[in-house]
């Protein structure tokens, strides 16, 4: 089973595509600064996956969530499952650090108040969602513990462009995809755990992942053109499948 095989993952669209009707610009260089607007309502997401056996995972590609230009490997869903108590640890931190790439960015921009008031809850669920998983680390008899990072996180800041504006377009663009990567993952994960209580609580929490990287999107197209930003997710999805393209030595939640 080589890390290149792929699979299944439920069927849904939460695309955000360059032929919606309503939304394109049709001049300037689309880093200009937009009006905020909130009457488009965030892209349709998926129902919560249904438990399957870890057998049922297909060889065959479905890659269904469109922000992402590749699907996680069979490899990566098999190795996960094996060391379901690492991915439980690491998934902690990413709750955790999901909390802090909200909180970062209030931080970064505190006089655009049509952000705060998007990152502000979000920050917030992030760390419900921190305590959730660390109450079943509690009762798996689990510790929380450090773990080496592997070099997604670490790859994806490195694309981050240094001027603005385009520095809060690539952030935006990046926290989504890590949101769509994380939802995609706790979809395989939902559906394909042997444990009915890590099924249970991937299930519960991908919808928010889901809506996550929805409103990381609806804040860029709030501030950026419609061509820019199709184009930027372009770039940055194909660097983002190509860091994981290699399987990592332990799992990660994004290795
Ligand atoms: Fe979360
Ligand atoms: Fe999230």
């Amino acid at each position: 089973m080589s890390a290149g095989r792929q699979v299944q993952e439920p069927s849904w669209q939460g695309t955000p595509s360059a032929s919606s009707p309503g939304r394109l610009s049709d001049s300037g260089t689309g880093l200009e600064p937009k009006p905020v607007h909130r009457s488009d309502p965030p892209p349709p997401f998926p129902p919560a996956a249904q438990p399957a056996s870890p057998r049922a995972a297909p060889a065959s590609s479905v890659a269904r969530v469109k922000w992402l230009a590749a699907p996680s490997s069979e490899a990566w869903l098999l190795q996960a499952i094996a060391h379901a108590d690492l991915v439980l640890i690491d998934h902690a931190h990413c709750e955790r650090k999901a909390a802090g790439v909200a909180l970062q960015l209030m931080f970064r921009y505190p006089s655009d108040g049509g952000l705060g008031a998007v990152l502000s809850p979000l920050a917030r669920e992030e760390l419900e969602h921190f305590e959730l998983v660390l109450q079943l680390l509690q009762r798996r008899c689990v510790a929380l513990r450090p773990l080496a990072a592997p070099p997604y996180g670490a790859g994806l800041a490195r694309l981050v462009r240094r001027q603005e504006p385009e520095r809060m377009l690539d952030s935006f663009l990046v926290a989504g995809l890590i949101e769509a990567r994380s939802h995609e993952r706790m979809a395989l994960l939902a559906a394909h755990s042997p444990e009915l209580e890590l099924r249970q609580l991937y299930g519960e929490l991908l919808a928010s992942e889901a809506r996550h990287f929805g409103l990381y999107w609806l804040l860029a197209e709030e501030r950026f053109s419609r061509p820019v930003l199709v184009e930027r997710l372009r770039q940055l999805s194909a660097l983002e499948a190509e860091l994981l393209a290699t399987l990592w030595s332990e799992p990660r939640f994004h290795s």
